[in-house]
């Protein structure tokens, strides 16, 4: 039988387990779904249980109905999230996401300890933004001061997963450059940031390029996910980079966007650049000559859920293909109805954690599908909005997009997407299978069986394509103009509701 690669993905809404066979082709898949816990407004947290018994229910289902063993595991996951383990290794708090923003205050204490934003972005190359992993250890060291005590390794999502498959603690370069305290530069852990932020170095696991076997599964690991024991692990990615490779793209020159709970425009980098106020992130990529540069919006495929949970009725959750047609049918522009999506704060290209978001232009005939075509708009222009901050940071503007996620899966944004960045779409044939199938992929360059990343470009082959028609780009390019003052003009009266709402008054 020939040799197949596993790669497992610690999703925020689901786990995938994705089997890849020599060629690239996926064998089979599996997705358990699990849930988010928002404790308090703005909170983020998840049972990290959870991600581990949807992990082994999958990998379980998957090698019950494949017959086969994996020759290799790779590994992805939600980056940034915080996982603190005592000195039994047991967790000991929730684990804090990504899209958690509590952490202002101990973001603006790590940027100040660090001598100032240049200064920390000499040292990271990122601006501690409040969803990474770094602010959320000074959040749990003031807050949970017991836990803290008792904290002995900080682990992400994903390297958690690897700890409860083989018994080690490791991760690699690219979910550690989302920590912020890594230097993405040297590729190494900042001792400097580290030491001026009093963090001990030993409550990281030591950092592997992406395609080193980092790990073996243990005797225990393979009894809980039903793999045989002493298969090699790779470190894997961090899910917003791999997903750049499991898209095929791995060199400089095409653009990547995701359209799932967050959005996110990336591109694979041959260099480090510069991060001009830390308004993009900077990462290490999964091969060790490559890097990576993305903006991430917090609110993508999450506003369209959003919106079809507050439009269903009874119960009943509406049926988002029935939503997206009734979307189509509302024309360009919505009928003069924009929506900036920053539900959850934002990230890029504004980091505030008190953006909020908005429909603007609300007229007494707008109803439910305009509502929707200017949800599905707003998150496209967000993308583009990121892209735009990726030229000003001098990565030349791509005439091809890569389209990955839940949201590729909809010709409706895909179509959006040509006519916005006036660029040509395509899918492949793993654009909905994301950070798995580039997990997977890893773990054959991890082997040795195949070559080079580059590998993924040949097995990543088109199958769809969207051509922009431009009277709707022009169309578009007024609308974006418009979409890209409101956050400027909001703000103001967003730190007040702010200021409001944290007064007490809500219900
Ligand atoms: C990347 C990011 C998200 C999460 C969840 O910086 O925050 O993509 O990784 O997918």
């Amino acid at each position: 039988m020939s040799a197949a690669y596993l790669g497992i993905d610690i999703g925020t809404s689901a786990c995938k387990a994705l089997m890849m066979g020599p060629e690239g082709e996926v064998v089979d898949s599996e997705t358990v779904a699990y849930r988010v816990h928002a404790p308090r407004e703005g909170w983020s947290e998840q049972a990290p249980e959870d991600w581990i018994s949807g992990a082994a229910a999958a990998v379980q289902a998957l090698i019950a109905r494949t017959g086969r063993q994996p020759r290799c595991i790779g590994l992805s996951g939600q980056m940034h999230g915080m996982t603190a383990l005592d000195a039994d290794h047991k967790v000991l708090r929730p684990a804090i996401l990504w899209n958690d923003q509590r952490t202002e205050a101990e973001c603006a204490e790590i940027t100040d300890r660090a001598g100032g934003l240049d200064a920390l972005l000499s040292l990271t190359g990122n601006r501690m933004l409040p969803g990474f992993t770094g602010g959320k250890i000074l959040w749990m060291r003031r807050h949970e001061p017991d836990l803290f005590e008792k904290t002995r390794i900080i682990l992400n999502p994903k390297d958690y997963l690897r700890f409860r498959l083989t018994g080690d603690y490791a991760t690699e370069v690219s979910d550690a450059s989302g920590t912020g305290l890594f230097d993405v530069v040297g590729r190494r852990w900042s001792a400097d940031l580290l030491d001026r932020i009093g963090l001990d170095r030993a409550l990281l696991p030591d950092c592997f390029e992406s395609d080193v076997v980092s790990a073996r599964v243990s005797s225990t690991g393979a009894v809980l996910f039903g793999l045989d024991p002493g298969i090699p692990v790779v470190g894997g990615g961090g899910d917003a980079v791999i997903q750049t490779l499991g898209a095929g793209v791995v060199g400089e020159g095409v653009l990547q966007t995701t359209i799932g709970t967050a959005g996110i425009a990336a591109s694979a980098l041959n260099r480090p650049i510069a991060n001009p106020e830390g308004r993009l992130q900077v990462f290490c990529n999964v091969a060790p000559d490559l890097w990576h540069c993305m903006g991430v919006s917090l609110n993508a495929g999450d506003a369209f859920v959003w919106l079809r949970d507050l439009l269903s009725e009874n119960g009943a959750a509406l049926d988002f293909d029935h939503l997206t047609e009734a979307a189509e049918g509302a024309g360009i522009g919505a009928s003069g109805l924009l929506f900036l999506p920053y539900l959850m704060g934002e990230r890029c290209p504004w980091p505030d954690p008190a953006a909020r978001g908005a429909f603007i232009g609300l007229r007494r005939h707008h109803g439910g599908a305009h509502m929707a075509r200017a949800v599905l708009e707003g998150v496209v222009y967000a993308l583009r909005d990121m892209a735009a901050l990726m030229g000003q940071a001098g990565l030349a503007r791509t005439r091809v997009i890569h389209a990955s996620g839940g949201g590729a899966s909809s010709a409706l944004w895909n179509q959006m997407l040509a006519d916005v960045f006036d660029a040509e779409v395509v899918t492949t044939a793993s654009s909905a299978e994301g950070a798995a199938f580039g997990a997977a992929m890893l773990a054959a360059v991890g082997t040795g069986d195949w070559p080079e990343l580059a590998e993924a470009v040949r097995v990543c082959r088109v199958e769809q394509r969207w051509r922009p028609d431009p009277a709707r780009h022009e169309a578009y390019a007024d609308l974006f103009e418009l979409y890209q003052g409101l956050y400027p003009a909001l703000r103001p009266v967003n730190d007040r509701l702010r200021d409001f709402s944290q007064r007490g008054f809500d219900a």
